[in-house]
């Protein structure tokens, strides 16, 4: 049984096996915890597997964690299904519906660079079966990258994701969650990677929003950014790197995928984050610091030093959980090699 959070270190279910809900969320439905996300069991970063479905595991104390199996499994009959292993499937994000009471999961699918698309499906329970009722949509008609779900108290949600490689667009979903309506707005428009803002998480805090962000490099990591606003669609005003003292520029080696604010708890928010390559990082983090001290401030930096890409076998990527500080609208984000809930009122 765990006790505590303890991030970058390995993190075992309830069975004793790797949790794989790699870039997840968290949804509580009827008092219970439900941590979803890629399941990477399988991937070696050789065998051309990129994922197995999404699985789902459920807690009470979101310490411990049961493998409650894949909720959308991987289709393995049609090499073209965007959920065939092979397909660059990422970010499952799933939202509640009141109206319709379906739940509604959106994926990111990566099979062309420059044309990445979404697949929905919908269930009657969290742990499905789950229903493919889209494929292929270009929300926009834009190639649409790392996303958020959001659902306001009023039932509106909200889709903030990356117009790849350019922008950040929010737009508003229709009343059933399972499309665009065509309302939008766009966010720190950046002339290419790795300025351009993936893994958008999205969250809520005494009637402001923040947007949480990663440049883009692919699983390495990179240096985070907070952005604050007034409304949904902005105007956002960027309030810097939310990882304090991280001299690797490496959000503390993690990309953080979205943030989780704590039933019960007055003021506790988790940002949580993978580690997606930990064993290749390490030896690198020098040179990390220098090439992002080189790209933001404008020196040249001779990539040729990075040496060659790290394999990507994700199967073993960890989880990086780490509390939420503010000061007044600030956000600030400390590394710790520990930590409990009972620490926060
Ligand atoms: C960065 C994204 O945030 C991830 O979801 C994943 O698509 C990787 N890129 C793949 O390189």
């Amino acid at each position: 049984m765990y006790s505590s959070f303890r991030p970058g270190q390995v993190w075992l279910d309830t069975e004793g096996k790797r949790i794989q809900a790699h870039g997840g969320s968290i949804i509580v439905v009827n008092g219970t915890y439900y941590w979803y996300g890629e399941n990477k069991e399988k991937t070696d970063g050789k065998n051309g597997i990129w994922h197995w479905g999404v699985r789902c595991y459920a807690s009470k104390d979101l310490y411990n964690w049961k493998d409650k199996g894949i909720i959308i499994p991987p289709d393995l009959e049609n090499e073209n299904s965007s959920l065939n292993p092979k397909s660059c499937m990422d970010r499952p994000h799933i939202i509640y519906n009141e109206k319709t009471k379906k739940f509604v999961c959106w994926l990111k699918i990566m099979n062309d660079y420059n044309e990445q698309t979404e697949t929905i499906l919908v269930a009657d329970n969290i742990l499905g079966p789950y229903k493919k009722i889209k494929e292929g949509l270009k929300p926009l008609g834009m190639s649409a990258g790392d996303f958020d779900l959001a659902v306001g108290e009023d039932g509106k949600a909200y889709y903030y994701f990356e117009r790849v490689h350019t922008e950040t667009i929010c737009a508003d979903l229709t009343d059933d969650y399972t499309d665009v309506t065509g309302e939008y707005s766009e966010h720190f428009p950046r002339k290419h990677p790795p300025y351009v803002r993936e893994a958008t998480a999205h969250f809520m805090r005494n009637g402001k929003h923040y947007l949480l962000t990663s440049g883009t490099t692919g699983y390495l990591p990179n240096p985070s950014e907070i952005a604050i606003a007034d409304t949904w669609h902005g105007p956002y005003k960027v309030l810097g790197n939310p990882h304090v003292g991280d001299k690797t520029q490496t959000s503390f080696h993690s990309q953080v995928s979205s943030v989780f604010k704590v039933p019960g708890k007055k003021d506790l928010y988790i940002a949580c984050a993978d580690r997606w390559l930990p064993n290749a990082m390490d030896k690198k983090y020098p040179i990390y610091e220098k090439m992002f001290n080189a790209i933001y401030s404008g020196e040249k930096f001779d990539f040729s030093l990075m040496g060659e890409e790290p394999v990507q076998n994700t199967s073993i990527a960890d989880y990086v959980w780490l509390p939420i500080y503010f000061d007044g609208e600030n956000v600030h984000i400390y590394w710790k090699d520990e930590w409990a809930l009972d620490e926060f009122e």
